[in-house]
């Protein structure tokens, strides 16, 4: 392979620019070619490519977003839309792919091989870390320290007052960025989609903390959570528990965005120059990702086929230290 792409697809997430500019600089370091390519699968079936060099991606290793931009593109779930993708890749002479995205980027990637022989290697990067086949994605550290952030200023207003602060946070459908900030937030609660949310169980919990002398408590809720929005659970519990008082905060979209911290930069780095690598000794349909201190291999499947990496563990501890 002496020509590559390289794009980012789905939701961006900080460090997605410092991936980039690894795949840019190690494909460059071994001699080879690189296009960069715009808006994810829609610039590649709209032709929006350009050549990149070492300069381009000078710069960026701090900056949050993508260069690159990003987009969910329908039309590249049709074999039309993938055919014009991988024809715009020919003409180019672009032999091989790195996708930095999630798990519906890489079965695009998936399709775009078996179909048309593009080699594709993958990159997790999304700030919810809900890829199976790594222990962390590119964006969830620092989304994780922005909602920590957010709960330690909340903590300060909450324990001014007799009151119970609410604070929704991303995940998509699953609770790690939820339960990571609430433990080192030292938050009170935490209600995730991989446990079972009871309004009663908490109203009760809530009332036994009153009696033993909390006047105020930190509770953080997932955006998936079974349960619902941190808005309606707020509200049945304050009709049912002895806490009338509460605040409600949405973080939303401030978890995408920010300078990603120096654990993501390095997994980035570490993981672009290994899809580089990879597509060297000619390897296709694999995704990036570490598994412990190693950088790991593995098919794109495992992002969405192995079970959650969620430890029932983390609700324990959180249990327990809330006291
Ligand atoms: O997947 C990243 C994410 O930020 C999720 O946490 C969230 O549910 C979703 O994307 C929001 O999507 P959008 O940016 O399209 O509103």
């Amino acid at each position: 392979v002496k020509t590559i792409g390289v794009l980012t697809s789905g939701g961006d997430s900080p460090g997605m620019n410092a991936g980039i500019r690894a795949v840019v600089r190690s494909a460059c370091h071994h001699g080879m070619q690189v296009y960069g390519i715009r808006r994810g699968y829609q610039g590649l079936i709209e032709g929006d490519i350009v050549p990149m060099g070492p300069r381009d991606v000078g710069g960026i290793i701090n900056r949050g977003g993508t260069i690159l931009r990003t987009a969910r593109c329908k039309e590249f779930f049709e074999p039309a839309g993938r055919k014009t993708g991988a024809e715009q890749l020919m003409k180019r002479g672009i032999e091989g792919l790195v996708v930095i995205g999630g798990d519906g980027s890489y079965r695009g990637a998936q399709a775009l091989e078996s179909e048309h022989g593009i080699k594709c290697i993958g990159m997790p990067g999304t700030i919810d870390n809900d890829i199976g086949g790594t222990d962390f994605t590119i964006g969830f550290d620092t989304a994780l320290n922005t909602a920590l952030d957010a709960i330690d200023r909340l903590r300060d207003t909450a324990e001014s007052h007799d009151r119970l602060f609410y604070v929704e946070v991303m995940g998509r459908r699953n609770g790690f960025i939820a339960m990571f900030s609430a433990i080192a937030g030292g938050a009170e609660y935490v209600l995730v989609p991989e446990t079972k949310t009871s309004v009663d169980d908490l109203v009760e919990s809530l009332n036994n903390a009153n009696a033993r002398g909390k006047r105020s408590s930190v509770i953080v809720v997932a955006e998936g959570d079974e349960a619902g929005d941190a808005a309606t659970i707020a509200k049945q519990v304050a009709e049912r528990s002895v806490f009338k008082e509460y605040r409600v905060t949405v973080i939303g979209h401030l978890q995408r965005g920010g300078s990603p911290t120096a654990f993501d930069r390095i997994l980035a780095a570490r993981l672009g120059m290994r899809a580089v690598q990879a597509l060297i000794e000619g390897k296709t349909g694999l995704m990036t990702g570490v598994d412990g201190r190693d950088v790991v291999l593995r098919p794109f499947s495992d992002a969405w086929e192995r079970p959650s990496r969620f430890d029932p563990a983390y609700a324990e501890l959180m249990q327990v230290l809330a006291l």
